[in-house]
Formats: structure tokens, C-alpha cells, sequence
């Protein structure tokens, strides 16, 4: 055996190598590097969240739109519809008191869908166990932070129409 030294290995049997200790082997320096991609990733996916609402707010509804008829919707019932402007999910609610509600569907803590719970008048979001008043949107429990965002509802005949909620009144009973 002679004592010289072997040539360095080219990169491609660094990044493949043919032993199988050598392949399944993981460096401190590739954990690492490892460690900060996915804390980068982190990073960089919260700053988007933080900034996106801020650089592209959402579309606002205009004006009235007919959403279905009274019929449609028993007591109880819910009826699912969308807006042409903004595009988000909506639920329509006749609640049991005979009163009507409409929510944007998504959850405001991970953007779950929301289902409306009839015997209990309660929103539930199934993600986290997160509870929200129908009648009014209000958090009750869990981790959402905010209250369902909520529509204007209006009967006129047999009619049920949506709007925008006014900005003095969002958040309160329609
Ligand atoms: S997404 Fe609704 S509680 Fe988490």
C-alpha cells in the first residue's frame, strides 16, 4: 500500500455518494443549512401574510345583490353564495328567530370554512374548534382573532338581499 494521498472526490459524489453510510450521513453544516432554509421559509411566509392584506386590500362589495328567495331557505337553513366583486365565500343564515345574517365563510383565524350550527346558533369552525355568535359574528371560542366579517341582509317581499355591511355598524346586528 503506498502512502499517497487520494485525489479529492468531485462534488457530484459528494452530493451522491456511493457508500450508503456516507448517503444516509447528515453533516452538522447540512443540518444547519438545513435549519435555516426552513426558518427563512418561516420568515418569509409571515412577512407575506403580514404585508399582503396592507398592499392588496381586499375588494369591497358593491352595491345590493339578490341572493335567493325566502323559500329557499327554512328556518335553520343556510344557503352558500359569492359575490362577483370580491369572489370570497359568503353563508346566508335564517336563523331560527326568523332573522337573517350573512358572514363571509372563512374563518378569520386560518381562513377554515365555516358551518353554522342551528341548535346551538353558533358558527363553528372545525380547523381549530372555533366558535363564532350567528347573530352577531362576535368571537365566543377558540383561537380566531377577529369577528366574522358580516353582510347587510335585507327582505323586501320574498326577496333576501346582501350589501355591504356601514362601517359604523360592522360587526353589529344587521
Ligand atoms: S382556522 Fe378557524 S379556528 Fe383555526
Amino acid at each position: 500500500m503506498d502512502n499517497q494521498t487520494l485525489p479529492p472526490k468531485p462534488d457530484w459524489e459528494t452530493d451522491f455518494p456511493i457508500e450508503r453510510v456516507e448517503a444516509i450521513h447528515v453533516s452538522r453544516r447540512e443540518f444547519a443549512k438545513f435549519l435555516c432554509l426552513v426558518s427563512g421559509g418561516l420568515c418569509a411566509g409571515s412577512g407575506w401574510l403580514a404585508v399582503k392584506d396592507k398592499l392588496f386590500p381586499a375588494a369591497e362589495v358593491q352595491g345590493e345583490h339578490l341572493v335567493c328567495k325566502t323559500s329557499e331557505v327554512p328556518l335553520g337553513g343556510t344557503w352558500a353564495f359569492t359575490l362577483p366583486e370580491t369572489k370570497l365565500p359568503y353563508i346566508l343564515i335564517h336563523l331560527e328567530t326568523d332573522e337573517w345574517r350573512a358572514f363571509e365563510q372563512k374563518c378569520t383565524h386560518l381562513s377554515c370554512a365555516v358551518f353554522y350550527q342551528p341548535k346551538e346558533g353558533k358558527i363553528e369552525c372545525p380547523c381549530h374548534n372555533g366558535w363564532f355568535d350567528a347573530r352577531t359574528g362576535a368571537v365566543l371560542q377558540g383561537p380566531p382573532p377577529r369577528p366574522l366579517p358580516q353582510l347587510k341582509v335585507e327582505v323586501r317581499g320574498d326577496e333576501v338581499y346582501v350589501s355591504a355591511m356601514p362601517k359604523a355598524h360592522a360587526g353589529e346586528k344587521s
